[in-house]
């Protein structure tokens, strides 16, 4: 069997929100400046790992998404390459990140057992060099050998993001059991290294620590085959990430068709249009999670599609299964702002729009080529709370 590698044909690719969709991901706040990043990723090299880069910086857009709470850690700097990254991203996020070394390379009591013969790599670095590197905000530096500097993190510390990237057996599960148990749920370890075949420490101690854990390793192609998990949460336990998008703010309205609200539009809805959205098919249906303990009023910017003649169409509305009103729309009064009163307490609230018909366009006007069978069309929402 052949060992050796031909020469690699193919060209890498980079996730589609870095490179051809990458405007719609700055459109919608996205937290990375691609090219920026990079190159303060790279210093004065070319960038070896771009599957590395690509696989934080969707790390970090994630724990935006969901809310993720909690600061970020790396064991294990060097020359602060991927420090760089943690730093920069904790400064958008407002965290601050923990940049633990010796900033002296390996140290001797680390060369025992799987990595006894392993040679005092990493000594051309230094605390300073990396500090003007990474920079001063959101960033602390904790100097020495760990796991003895554990002692100067903040002893109620959570985190969302650890990076272990300290090569060895030892310091490397020694950051497992000092980090795993401060990881917030959905939070995510890192260990870089995990699959080289180059450290067999850190292979050995990510699965005999995961042994007995309710998460599993996944193997990320990056050059190093890091390993990540994501701390388990209990299923049911607070709200989720979910739900936290679903909780619109009280009295301020919400664009249908600019807005990211793909998860309150839970289904029915065709794309996001600009103006607002087109309810389709059968149901169009949302879901909000109200704040807690105030009588709430939605309110629905709609109009109905109308088929020519004078047709009106009849939209049933419902609440959490239970009928909440009948609205008619007409060609004398369709376009507007329509009420709902939320059950007090409900949440989530989950609302459903059913037309009695829905009409395809192209059934009505033969020339257009829209073949969706449209039913309430949604503009903006609003919770009103009592008072306001
Ligand atoms: C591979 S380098 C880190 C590379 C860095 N994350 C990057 O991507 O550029 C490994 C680092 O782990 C540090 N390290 C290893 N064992 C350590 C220990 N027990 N305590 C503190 N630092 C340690 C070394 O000093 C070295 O700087």
């Amino acid at each position: 069997m052949n060992s050796e590698l031909k020469q690699w044909p193919y060209d890498g690719a980079i996730p589609q929100r870095f490179s051809t969709n990458y405007r719609r991901y700055k459109e919608r706040g996205g937290l990375v400046e691609l090219a920026e990043d990079a190159e303060a990723y790279a210093g004065a090299r070319p960038i070896e790992d771009v599957p590395r880069l690509m696989f934080l910086n969707l790390i970090f857009d994630q724990i935006r998404k969901e809310g993720i709470c909690g600061d970020f850690a790396e064991l294990g700097v060097y020359q602060g390459q991927t420090a760089v990254l943690l730093a920069r991203n904790a400064r958008r996020l407002d965290r601050t990140v923990w940049l633990l070394d010796t900033y002296e390379g390996f140290d001797d009591k680390d060369f025992t057992g799987i990595d006894v013969a392993t040679d005092k790599l990493f000594r051309d670095t230094s605390l300073e060099a990396v500090r003007r590197r990474v920079g001063e905000g959101h960033a602390r530096f904790i100097q020495g050998y760990f796991p003895e500097t554990a002692v100067q993190l903040p002893g109620d510390g959570q985190y969302a993001l650890v990076h272990i990237d300290t090569d060895l057996y030892a310091p490397i599960m020694s950051g497992l059991e000092y980090f795993y148990p401060r990881v917030i749920p959905g939070g995510y370890i890192v260990v870089h290294d995990y699959g080289s075949l180059a450290w067999a420490g850190a292979e050995k101690a990510v699965d005999e620590f995961f042994a007995d854990k309710a998460e599993c390793v996944i193997h990320i192609p990056d050059s190093a085959g890091s390993a990540v998990i994501r701390k388990a949460r209990a299923p049911g336990q607070g709200p989720t990430w979910l739900a936290a998008r679903q909780a619109l703010a009280p009295n301020e309205w919400h664009l249908t068709g600019q807005a990211d609200l793909g998860t309150v539009l839970t289904r029915g809805w065709s794309s996001p249009e600009g103006w607002g959205v087109w309810g389709v098919d059968a149901e169009h249906a949302l879901t909000i999670a109200p704040p807690p303990g105030e009588a709430l009023t939605l309110e629905c910017d709609v109009g109905a599609f109308l088929p020519p003649g004078g047709t009106s169409r009849i939209i049933e509305v419902s609440i959490n299964g239970d009928p909440a009103a009948i609205w008619r729309f007409t060609p004398e009064q369709n376009n507007g702002i329509r009420e709902l009163q939320l059950p007090p307490g409900a949440n989530p609230c989950s609302i459903a729009f059913r037309p009695r018909e829905a009409g395809r366009v192209r059934d009505f006007y033969p020339e257009s080529k829209d073949d969706r069978p449209l039913g309430m069309a949604l503009r903006r929402l609003r919770l009103r709370a009592a008072g306001a």
